[in-house]
C-alpha cells in the first residue's frame, strides 16, 4: 500500500520504517526541515533500538522518503497517518492545534483527489476529536465523509525505549471506525502483524489511551503504596506483589473491571478500612488506598441522584444482597440505597429469593435490624406481582431469574445497576444504566 504519515517524532518515524519494512510505500510528512532532510539522507529522526537500521534499509530500498508537502504526500498515498505531537496546554487540556492543522492539510489536498482515502489518527487524542477532523475535511475538501473518505482512530501502543519491538508485538491493534470500508483496509495494513485487530466504536478507540495510562499509573502507585506499607513493616514488598499476581482469578484478571454499583459485603469494605487504619499507624501516606472508599460512597450518591427524579412513584428493588447467590446483607450498597430511599419517602418493593427474614441470624440480623427494621414489610415474595405493579425497577445484582423476568415486561423504567443484557428487553422500556 502507499501510505504517507504526518509528523516523523517517535511515533511517526517508527511506524515509517517499520511500515516500510512490513512492504509498504511510506511517505513522510513532516514541518521540520531537519526531519525531512534526515529521513531522505536514510537516517532516523530519533534515538530508538534497531529504528537506525531500519531506516537506512528502506530507504536505500527505496521505499520511504519525506517532504514538507502535505498536498503531494496525500495525493500519492491511500491512507495518511497522523502522528503529530498533541502536548498539553498550559491548564492540562490537550493541544490538538498540530492535529487539526494537518487535517485542514489533508482536507485542502483531498479536493484533488478522486478515490477514496483514509485518515488514521495515531496521535492521543480526547473522545470527540475524530468528529471535529472529519467536519474540517468535509469544509476545506467539498467531499463526504464515509462516501470519499473517512477518519478512523488507531492508537499507538508503542513504548519509547522498546518502540520498534512494541510495534511488531503490540498488546493488541485497536482500529475505532464506522466506515465499513476503511476498517478493512486498516486491517489489511496491519494483517502482518501477529496481534488481534479489534475494530470498535471510534470514541471507545479514542479514550482507550488515557484509561490504559490512567491504569498504569494507577498500577505503579499501587505498587509503590503496598510497598511502603510492606516496608514499615518490615515485610519484603517484592515477595508480596509476586504472590499478589500469581492470582490469575481474581487480581490479574478481567473480574472486578465491569462499570457498575458500589462494593459491599462483609470483606472489602473492612480489610480495606484495616489496611488504612494499619497505613495510618505505621506513619505512611497512602492517598491512593486511602481515598478509595470515597469512590465507592460517590458510587452510591450517584444511584441516589438517578432515582431522585422519581419520587411518587412505585420503586421495586430485584436484589438485596451485595451479590447474587448469597443472604450476606453486611455493607450492602442496596440496603444503603433502600434505606436512603425510605428515608426521603419513597414507596419500595423488595424481592430476593435469598432472604428468608425467618432464617436471618447473627451479625445479618443484627445488621438488618439497625439499618432497616421493618424490612419484612418491604419484603415480597411474588416478583411477578411486584414488578407489574410497579413504576420504576432498580436491578442491583446479577441474578439470571431477574433477566429471565424483564424479557416480558413493558413500559417500566429500568435502572441497571450491574448490567444485564439489553438486547432481552423490550425497547418500550425506559432504560438507564448507571454508568453506560
Ligand atoms: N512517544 C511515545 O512513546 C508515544 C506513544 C504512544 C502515543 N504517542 C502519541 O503520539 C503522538 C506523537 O507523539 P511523538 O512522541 O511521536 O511526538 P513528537 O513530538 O516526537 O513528534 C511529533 C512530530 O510532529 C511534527 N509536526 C507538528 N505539526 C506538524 C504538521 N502540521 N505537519 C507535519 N508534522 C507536524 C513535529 O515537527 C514532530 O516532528 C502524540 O499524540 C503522543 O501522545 C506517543
Amino acid at each position: 500500500m502507499n501510505i504517507c504519515i504526518f509528523g516523523l517524532g517517535y511515533v511517526g518515524c517508527v511506524s515509517l520504517g517499520c511500515l516500510a519494512q512490513n512492504g509498504h510505500t511510506v511517505i513522510g510528512v513532516d514541518v521540520s526541515k531537519d526531519k525531512v532532510s534526515q529521513i531522505n539522507a536514510g537516517m532516523a529522526t530519533i534515538i530508538e533500538k534497531d529504528i537506525d537500521r531500519i531506516i537506512a534499509a528502506q530507504h536505500k530500498a527505496g521505499h520511504i522518503s519525506a517532504t514538507m508537502d502535505g498536498d503531494f504526500a496525500v495525493l500519492n498515498s491511500e491512507i495518511s497517518i497522523v502522528a503529530v505531537g498533541t502536548p498539553p496546554t498550559e491548564k492540562g487540556h490537550l493541544n490538538l492545534d498540530y492535529v487539526f492543522h494537518v487535517a485542514e492539510n489533508i482536507g485542502q489536498a483531498l479536493t484533488h483527489k478522486s478515490d477514496f482515502h483514509v485518515i488514521a489518527i495515531r496521535s492521543t487524542v480526547m473522545p470527540g476529536t475524530c468528529e471535529k477532523i472529519v467536519r474540517i475535511i468535509e469544509e476545506k475538501s467539498g467531499k463526504r465523509n464515509r462516501k470519499d473518505f473517512a477518519v478512523v482512530d488507531n492508537p499507538e501502543f508503542l513504548r519509547e525505549g522498546s518502540a520498534v519491538e512494541d510495534y511488531y508485538c503490540p498488546p493488541l491493534t485497536l482500529i475505532g471506525s464506522d466506515s465499513q470500508q476503511a476498517s478493512e483496509i486498516m486491517r489489511s495494513l496491519y494483517r502482518d502483524l501477529p496481534a488481534e485487530i479489534i475494530i470498535t466504536d471510534v470514541k471507545v478507540a479514542e479514550i482507550m489511551k488515557y484509561v490504559n495510562n490512567t491504569f498504569h499509573a494507577l498500577k505503579i502507585s499501587f505498587g509503590n503504596e503496598i510497598g511502603n506499607i510492606c516496608s514499615a513493616l518490615g515485610v519484603d514488598s517484592h515477595k508480596v506483589m509476586e504472590v499478589f499476581c500469581k492470582d490469575r482469578q481474581l487480581n490479574i484478571s478481567p473480574y472486578y473491571f465491569k462499570p457498575g454499583y458500589a462494593y459491599g459485603g462483609s470483606c472489602l469494605p473492612k480489610d480495606l478500612k484495616g489496611l488504612q487504619t494499619l497505613a495510618h499507624d505505621l506513619y505512611v501516606p497512602i492517598p491512593v488506598i486511602g481515598s478509595i472508599d470515597q469512590t465507592n460512597e460517590r458510587q452510591k450518591q450517584r444511584a441516589v441522584s438517578m432515582l431522585s427524579k422519581y419520587f411518587g412513584k412505585k420503586i421495586a428493588v430485584l436484589g438485596l444482597s451485595f451479590k447474587a447467590g448469597t443472604d450476606d446483607l453486611r455493607n450492602s450498597p442496596s440496603v444503603e440505597l433502600i434505606e436512603v430511599l425510605l428515608g426521603r419517602g419513597f414507596d419500595i418493593g423488595i424481592y430476593d429469593h435469598n432472604i428468608r427474614m425467618a432464617r436471618l441470624t447473627g451479625k445479618n440480623k443484627e445488621y438488618i435490624d439497625s439499618r432497616i427494621p421493618h424490612l419484612a414489610n418491604l419484603l415480597v415474595d411474588d416478583l411477578d406481582g411486584l414488578i407489574r405493579e410497579s413504576d420504576v425497577i432498580i436491578i442491583s445484582n446479577k441474578e439470571p431469574l431477574f433477566s429471565e423476568k424483564l424479557q416480558h415486561v413493558s413500559g417500566k423504567t429500568i435502572i441497571d445497576m450491574v448490567r444485564i443484557s439489553r438486547n432481552d428487553l423490550k425497547r418500550d422500556n425506559d432504560y438507564r444504566g448507571i454508568n453506560w
